[in-house]
């Protein structure tokens, strides 16, 4: 199994290019579904989560070709497609239930394999299924499939309020509503820019789609959708991720593609640490105001409030700020796993159900520490990166579902960070 060794301490300078986004790509690809036309998308990132898509898809009867560039997805699905999705492929990523609404919107019936325990929380469908059963489908979970049907064999409008703003739920409930017969309503939708990305694309493949990034969303039904090519928005998390390095460990980064509009809250608080943002004509520019960063407050949020998926990250910066932070976790009930493993490292850290408070130490170790999960994985390589001496960072598997050349991106700006199997 390969792991990371980081030789800490040193600023890191240069430019680091942001790749598409992993969680735009994830839900524009089983868009695919909705239509018998090609659907084409470019910047797409080179990520492990997206060859589990990619698998899915092509269980499911679609063609997905990947071009020369690595970044071009060509799709296709026309014909007879299978409406089962397997729990071996599902079990390996959540968002494999992202298929539901389009199997359902297009054949009237769909098998999706629960995706089951997570690591960073128990992660039920509630939200989706409630959905889907307004507009017409009957649900029922055996043998651990939701075997889902549309009543008439076609989903209809309905007006539906969401509990949670939950991204999957009204991902999967937008492309259900595409074909659905009349008009669907989605009160308290997620705001998310993936989300915007998604309704972008749906609408040059035909859909009449209105509302997307505030919280209530109108789908009106329509017969059929074409074809679309669509560029996959920045991936933000990797670009909060990036802007992170030289806040933590000094000198100055630009990161290519970057926009503060996608992190609007994330910037505040970086503003508020002492970090300086600037926006260039080719992206942002990351570096800190004096040698010291300040204590902060996070709470975690839908958008566009701060990213659950930056948490980590920050959590890790924040362990050698000036003074005392208490970050709050309000979208997932176990998503301090990076926590004891930053303590190894000299962090001070005390984390109680959903609250973290970090006291800012002067300087954090080297050590051998264990990533959980994907965001976990990488806040451990940004510790290692400010820290005195070698990390190694074990079970880094996670970090390929979601950061596309680490190695190389982190090695340009002058990390010494090399990638070692055993
Ligand atoms: C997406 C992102 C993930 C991010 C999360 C929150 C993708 C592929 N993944 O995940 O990286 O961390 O948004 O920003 O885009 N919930 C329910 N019932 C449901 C659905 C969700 O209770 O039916 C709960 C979940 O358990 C969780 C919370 O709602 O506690 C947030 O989930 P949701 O917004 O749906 O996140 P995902 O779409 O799974």
């Amino acid at each position: 199994m390969d792991s990371i060794l980081v030789q800490g301490g040193g600023p890191l300078n240069g430019q680091i290019p942001i790749a598409g986004a992993k969680n735009a790509c994830l839900t524009l690809m089983p868009a695919t579904l909705l239509s018998e036309e090609p659907l084409t998308l470019t910047n797409a990132p080179r990520l492990s989560d997206i060859k589990t898509m990619t698998e899915l898809l092509r269980s499911l009867g679609s063609e997905v070709a990947t071009m020369q560039d690595g970044k071009t997805l060509a799709m296709s699905c026309h014909g007879e497609i299978n409406t089962r999705a397997e729990y071996d492929i599902v079990r390996k990523m959540r968002a494999s239930n992202l298929v539901l609404g389009p199997l359902l919107a297009r054949e009237g019936v769909a098998e999706v394999s629960l995706p089951g325990g997570c690591a960073i929380g128990a992660r039920p469908m509630d939200i989706h299924t409630d959905g889907l059963t307004l507009m017409g489908a009957d649900i029922e979970l055996r043998d651990g499939y939701l075997h889902a049907k549309a009543q008439g064999g076609r989903l209809k409008g309905a007006v539906i309020d969401f509990p949670f703003a939950s991204v999957g739920a009204t991902e999967n409930i937008m492309m259900a509503a595409t074909l659905a017969k009349g008009t669907t309503v989605i009160n308290n939708a997620a705001r998310e820019p993936e989300i915007v990305d998604l309704a972008d694309c749906l609408r040059k493949m035909g859909a009449q789609i209105d509302g997307d990034g505030t919280s209530t969303i109108t789908i009106q039904g329509v017969d059929r959708l074409g074809g679309a090519t669509h560029p996959v928005v920045t991936d933000r998390i990797e670009l909060g991720t990036y802007m992170l390095a030289p806040a933590f460990c000094g000198g100055e980064v630009e990161c290519l593609g970057g926009r503060m509009d996608l992190l609007t809250a994330f910037c505040e608080k970086l503003d508020e640490a002492g970090i300086e943002v600037t926006e260039t004509d080719k992206g942002l520019k990351v570096k800190r105001r004096t040698d010291e960063i300040k204590a902060i407050n996070i709470t975690t949020e839908p958008f566009p409030g701060f990213p659950t998926d930056l948490q980590a990250q920050m959590m890790a910066v924040l362990c050698t700020a000036n003074g005392t932070s208490v970050l709050e976790e309000k979208i997932f009930e176990n998503r301090f796993m990076h926590a004891p493993e930053l303590v190894r490292m000299g962090a001070n850290i005390d984390v109680a159900g959903g609250t973290a408070t970090v006291t800012g130490v002067n300087k954090l170790k080297g050590a051998p520490v264990m990533a959980t999960d994907l965001r976990a994985s990488i806040s451990l390589i940004l510790a290692g990166l400010a820290a005195e001496g070698e990390t190694k960072v074990s079970r880094v598997y996670h970090l390929d579902r979601g950061y596309e050349k680490v190695v190389r991106k982190l090695q340009a700006v002058g990390a010494q960070i090399e990638r070692i199997s055993e």
